[in-house]
């Protein structure tokens, strides 16, 4: 395995601020990073700048700065975001660097030199938005594809890079390393594009129409085309050709774009490459786009999704949580508010945090908070494992992550954590604390809960390093030795007995999912996930105690002055009047006629000078509530049982 990995996003056009498309690709920068970190390798990431061009020039224009001025304040925009993010960048590179022009120039001479770079007359159709000349064919009803313009016929001599030359040589490059180009899908998509004769490219723009470039080293008349500068910041950022990290992390690069940008990556980058005499890049991975709401994200609809509000409202881990598990690499995903609360919800405060607050809480209630010692023969006799179900998983997390499937990782994970609550609810814990012939077991269930955490807070930690080091926090693992290294994940089994652990807390607090569209607030007074404790335990005698009915709802009306509350007349066999606190979700029409659930030996209590003969049943979430009702009608004052 080599012991270095080299990762880079596309650096950016300084012509609008950073918003979440970039923001997702430069996480999938950093996840790709923390992976490589636990598996042992030194890792570099790579992002920037793109500053030269005319793109740039008119963007500065419109602001009445200089396009110096202008990059310099969009690039700075772009440097701060990434700390916010929690995306560890190794070097940031702008295109207007002196070390970067350096590197340009050297390799365009290099070139020129072999003979690859010649000078022609050419006529063509220009789009000016996307500074390149179109052919007729890449056209779509005549028009440019991206700017849905019309492009304009211009002369001109410029200077070409003969990539016909390396037509076959890329198409051989390509088959012979299947994997070169992934997903799939876009190495087809590259194939296809060069089963037509591929055209040389046009290098030069002359400055009597762009200044605002990399002077070309062999003619002072002409700029470099923004690509050609742009592409060889993956070398010139690492000191190409001396620098020890040239030496050190590029045989190891992998580049990450979406799928606007495979033409340049897939074709002209590694020619540029081959006919440079550097060894080709390893993986071109390829993401497709965010929409939002069904629609693509522009300025002019106005929804443009700032990563920083985002992050503000739902928290950065679960921003990236979200990002991570719902875009299919290589596919186009959708970022809508409400998607982001339900994934909070349900994956991230039920599933993950509720199980963490339950397996420490039971750690402190039964064992005052000390990771118990085990007897493992116990563990093999009872048939209590669940290391070979962790062992599956992490060999399925490993695979994933590796090719950049990243939900399938994370579904790997969670499809482990249901299998965990599971095993809380089959050896039912509370069960073995009853008798002291069950100790035993229970010590073996609760540790391997706890390792089962344990080993899920390191596989997090690339997609959320904040709550993989407060989960390890809690498990009590050393904070000087965070527990990220995947040959540590894998040896089960290491927790310390006798660690005594910090009280439980709230992993991730469940938001409202009513508010969404305003960038929804988490809810600051309340506890973690539903019934994150289970209440105590009841015999069968006890619940046999409680007289459930079911009654028909015959009147019902609001309280004067009691906003919470509704006055119900039930029939459950006899007539009763009830006072409930559900005015907030139901109106007194809601609920005539209907059946309901309710303690019918509750005993009596006044209530805003009303006496209240009983208690109907229903699920509270934060004064949101769903009253229970049979599926169908029955008599009225059917007992349950
Ligand atoms: N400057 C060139 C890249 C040169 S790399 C040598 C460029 N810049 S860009 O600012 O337009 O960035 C394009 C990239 O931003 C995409 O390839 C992708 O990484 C990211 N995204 C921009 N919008 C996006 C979405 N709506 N969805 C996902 N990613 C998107 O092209």
């Amino acid at each position: 395995m080599n012991p270095s990995f080299y990762i880079t996003t596309p650096i950016y056009y300084v012509n609008a601020k950073p918003h979440l498309g970039h923001a997702y690709t430069t996480i999938v920068a950093d996840v790709a990073c923390r992976f490589n970190t636990m598996r042992g390798k030194k890792t570099f990431l790579l992002t920037g700048t793109d500053e030269h061009g005319d793109k740039v020039v008119r963007a500065a224009q419109k602001e009445n700065l200089s396009p110096r001025e202008y990059a310099d304040e969009i690039s700075r925009l772009f440097r701060n975001l990434w700390p916010e993010l929690n995306i560890n960048v190794n070097y940031f590179i702008r295109t207007t660097d002196q070390s970067h022009i350096a590197v340009v120039e050297q390799i365009l001479q290099k070139i020129y030199d072999a003979g690859d770079i010649y000078f022609s007359e050419y006529e063509g159709l220009y789009c000016f938005g996307c500074e390149r000349f179109y052919t007729e064919r890449e056209l779509v009803d005549g028009k440019c594809p991206d700017h849905e313009t019309e492009p304009e016929i211009i002369k001109e001599s410029n200077y070409f890079f003969r990539m016909s030359r390396y037509q076959d040589w890329l198409i051989d490059h390509i088959q012979r390393h299947p994997d070169f180009i992934r997903p799939e899908r876009y190495k087809n998509e590259i194939l296809s594009f060069l089963k037509e004769p591929l055209e040389d490219l046009c290098i030069s723009r002359p400055k009597t129409r762009l200044q605002w470039g990399i002077t070309l080293p062999f003619d002072t008349n002409y700029v470099t085309y923004v690509w050609f500068d742009a592409l060889l910041n993956y070398v010139s950022a690492l000191g190409y050709p001396d620098g020890e990290p040239f030496k050190m992390f590029w045989p190891a690069a992998q580049h990450i774009v979406a799928k606007d940008i495979i033409k340049p990556h897939g074709i002209y980058w590694p020619i540029m490459l081959k006919a440079a005499g550097i060894p080709i890049y390893r993986h071109l991975n390829v993401h497709g786009y965010w929409n939002i709401d069904q629609s693509k994200m522009s300025k002019s609809l106005g929804n443009v999704v700032d990563p920083i509000q985002i992050k503000n409202t739902y928290g950065l881990d679960a921003f990236r949580f979200f990002l991570m598990r719902e875009m299919v690499f290589g596919l186009d995903s959708n970022f809508n508010e409400a998607a982001l609360i339900q994934r909070i919800n349900s994956d991230l405060a039920n599933d993950l945090g509720n199980l963490f607050s339950r397996v420490v809480a039971m750690i402190h209630k039964y064992f005052e908070g000390i990771v118990p010692e085990i007897d493992r023969r116990i563990e093999q006799e009872s048939n209590l494992g669940l290391e070979s179900e962790a062992s599956t998983m992490i060999a399925e997390y490993e695979k994933t992550m590796e090719s950049f499937s990243f939900h399938k990782a994370l579904i790997a994970i969670w499809d482990f954590i249901s299998l965990m609550n599971k095993y809380i609810d089959v050896n039912a814990p509370w069960v073995l604390a009853k008798s002291r012939s069950t100790q035993k077991k229970l010590e073996v269930v609760l540790y391997n809960l706890l390792e089962g955490l344990k080993c899920i807070s390191g596989l997090i930690y690339p997609i959320m390093p904040d709550t993989a080091a407060t989960m390890q926090r809690h498990l009590g693992l050393a904070p000087d030795q965070p527990f990220y290294h995947l040959d540590r994940i894998k040896t089960w089994g290491t927790m310390e007995p006798g660690t005594r652990l910090p009280k439980s807390i709230t992993l991730f607090p469940r938001m409202d999912s009513k508010a969404f569209g305003s960038y929804a607030s988490p809810k600051q007074s309340e506890p973690l996930a539903v019934s994150a404790e289970i209440k105590p335990e009841i015999s069968f005698e006890t619940f046999k105690t409680i007289d459930l009915r079911v009654a028909t709802v015959v009147h019902a009306e609001t309280i004067p002055k009691a906003k919470k509350l509704l006055k119900l007349e039930i029939d459950m066999g006899q007539r009763k009047t009830i006072v409930a606190g559900i005015a907030a979700s139901y109106s007194p029409a809601d609920l005539i006629g209907k059946q309901v659930i309710v303690v019918a030996n509750l005993k009596p209590a006044k209530i805003m000078g009303i006496e209240s003969q009983g208690m109907l049943l229903a699920a509270v979430d934060n004064h949101e509530c769903a009253v229970t009702m049979p599926d169908k009608n029955v008599k009225a004052g059917t007992p349950l049982s």
